[in-house]
């Protein structure tokens, strides 16, 4: 049969496969999130997310130990308080858990890339993501606790911050605190497009944040909108943010792809708790292949066009990337 195109002759073998790829992925670009528990000594496994672990800040260097083992570099910290309040007054302790275990890291592994998530639900007793006024979170009070917090953060030696409330503002107070402060050099990664999801679930169990009363949709994203993510985007960066972020990722691929192609700053996706969660159950239950299945998701991620990963398989892609099975 006479046809001049074939595809398929890119297609015949691994060789000439990995030659074609449009996609490449490192190491590099992934972020592996790690929780600290104030109360906690050693380690403990946390039931919503197999194979993830609550950390004492005696043990929070064997997480970073085994991410350097397994290639990844950079970690996101996420606190567990000992103490809770109605305006989340841990959250900005200098003494807190998020600031030592900074401290703790740092001190034994100062190449280690330190970004901390900035917000007050884990700190809250009633687990919203601000300061409330009745029923509601009251964005400007709110901005000066993550704007404290944010410092702390960094003063304790975190190498970038990523607020995560979706507080409006927040970029721009952030900032202001820190380069008040002489910290013109800390990054702020933005959770800019963080939408109200059901994904999150697992992680408000093991982060201990779910919202007393409630939801989060009076500040989080509603998953209808496509356009509103170029506007908190653009927002962000007048503002000054550093890095850009869309949260989910699986679901909000089309999202990812829109604001990486409209904005040049470096685009980070969340694939989060309840991502990771289905795909180990799916894979515990025989039904897909979970090593498989981890490499395609974190792949279609990175092909809609985001340049870094947050994700609970960084340890696990790190080494797939180095296999050659994506990357
Ligand atoms: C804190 C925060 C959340 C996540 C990251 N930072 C939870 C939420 O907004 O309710 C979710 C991460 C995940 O599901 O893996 N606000």
């Amino acid at each position: 049969m006479e046809l001049i195109n074939r595809p398929r002759r890119l297609r015949q073998n691994d060789s000439i496969r990995r030659l074609c790829r449009e996609t490449r992925l490192s190491p590099d670009s992934l972020i592996y999130p790690i929780f600290v528990d104030e109360t906690l000594k050693g380690k403990r496994a946390i039931p919503a997310l197999d194979g993830q672990f609550h950390y004492g800040l005696d043990a929070v260097c064997e997480a970073v130990e085994e991410c350097i083992q397994a290639g990844v570099g950079r970690c996101i910290l996420f606190g567990l308080p000992a103490h809770k309040d109605a305006v989340g007054s841990s959250a900005w302790d200098e003494h807190g858990v998020v600031q030592e275990a900074i401290r703790t890291i740092k001190a034994k592994y100062p190449d280690f890339y330190v970004i901390t998530d900035v917000c007050m639900c884990e700190y809250t007793d009633h687990g919203h993501c601000g300061i409330l006024c009745g029923h509601e979170v009251d964005n400007d009070k709110t901005l000066e606790v993550l704007a404290k917090t944010a410092l702390s953060h960094a003063q304790a030696g975190a190498d970038m911050v990523a607020p995560s409330d979706m507080m409006d503002g927040r970029i721009a107070a952030i900032r202001a605190i820190l380069d008040e402060h002489g910290l013109q050099n800390v990054p702020i990664m933005s959770y800019s497009a963080k939408y109200a999801s059901a994904f999150y679930g697992p992680f408000r169990e093991a982060a201990g944040s779910a919202p007393s009363f409630g939801d989060r949709k009076g500040y989080q994203m509603d998953p209808h909108n496509r356009r509103e993510a170029l506007k908190e985007c653009a927002l962000d960066v007048e503002e000054g943010a550093d890095i850009l972020m869309v949260k989910p990722a699986l679901s909000y691929l089309d999202v990812i792809r829109e604001c990486s192609d409209a904005f040049d700053l470096p685009m980070c996706a969340y694939s989060v708790s309840g991502e990771y969660a289905m795909i180990k159950a799916a894979g515990a239950a025989g039904l897909i292949d979970e090593y498989r299945v981890m490499c395609e998701s974190a792949l279609s991620v990175f092909r809609a066009g985001a340049d870094m990963l947050i994700t609970y398989y960084a340890k696990e892609l790190a080494q797939a990337m180095k296999k050659g099975d994506i990357g």
